[in-house]
């Protein structure tokens, strides 16, 4: 038993390990891949997923504590540079989202990872987010009447 906060206190990276993590993104992009509500963020990305699935990991293993392998492999932490060609608006990040905390429940996250990682988890998600809202072809009343 930990007798203080500080004594006990871990990382998201020592709590799940480098494997743990490989199997929330797979679990992750898996989800992505069948959940109809993330049928428009699954359709941005490429057909394989496997690259994707590689670089996530890395990226969350250095974000969670863990060591730093994709800024070693791309030099940076960047997320918003990657995202640019695509239109992720509130509704695109809750997709995200929506898997992101799925896949947390369904490898068997603890309630004390999920509770650490929900703050920050929103707000990554939403510093990837580039748009107010739905894409103009959406929201723009011309371009609908014109179709
Ligand atoms: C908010 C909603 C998000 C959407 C809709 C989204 C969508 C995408 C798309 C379409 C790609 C390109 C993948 C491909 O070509 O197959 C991508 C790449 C990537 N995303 Fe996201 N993303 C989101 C949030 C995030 C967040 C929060 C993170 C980090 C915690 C992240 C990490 C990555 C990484 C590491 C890559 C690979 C970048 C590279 O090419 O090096 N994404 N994302």
């Amino acid at each position: 038993m930990g007798t203080g906060v500080s004594d006990s206190a871990q990382t998201p990276f020592q709590i799940l390990g480098e494997e743990g993590i490989r199997n929330l993104v797979n679990t992750f992009y898996d989800l992505m891949d069948t959940l109809p509500e993330a049928a428009g963020i699954r359709a941005m990305h490429a057909r394989d997923l496997a690259p994707v699935k590689i670089k996530l990991a890395e990226y969350l293993t250095g974000w969670m504590g863990g060591p730093p392998l994709y800024a070693q492999k791309y030099g940076t932490v960047c997320m918003t540079t990657p995202h640019e060609p695509y239109h992720i608006g509130p509704a695109e990040r809750d997709q995200w989202l929506l898997c992101m905390n799925k896949a947390l429940e369904q490898t068997g996250a603890s309630e004390e990872l999920v509770e650490m990682l929900k703050v920050p988890m929103f707000r990554i998600a939403d510093a990837v987010r580039n748009k107010q809202g739905p894409s103009s072809a959406a929201t723009n009343p011309n371009i609908i009447a014109a179709g």
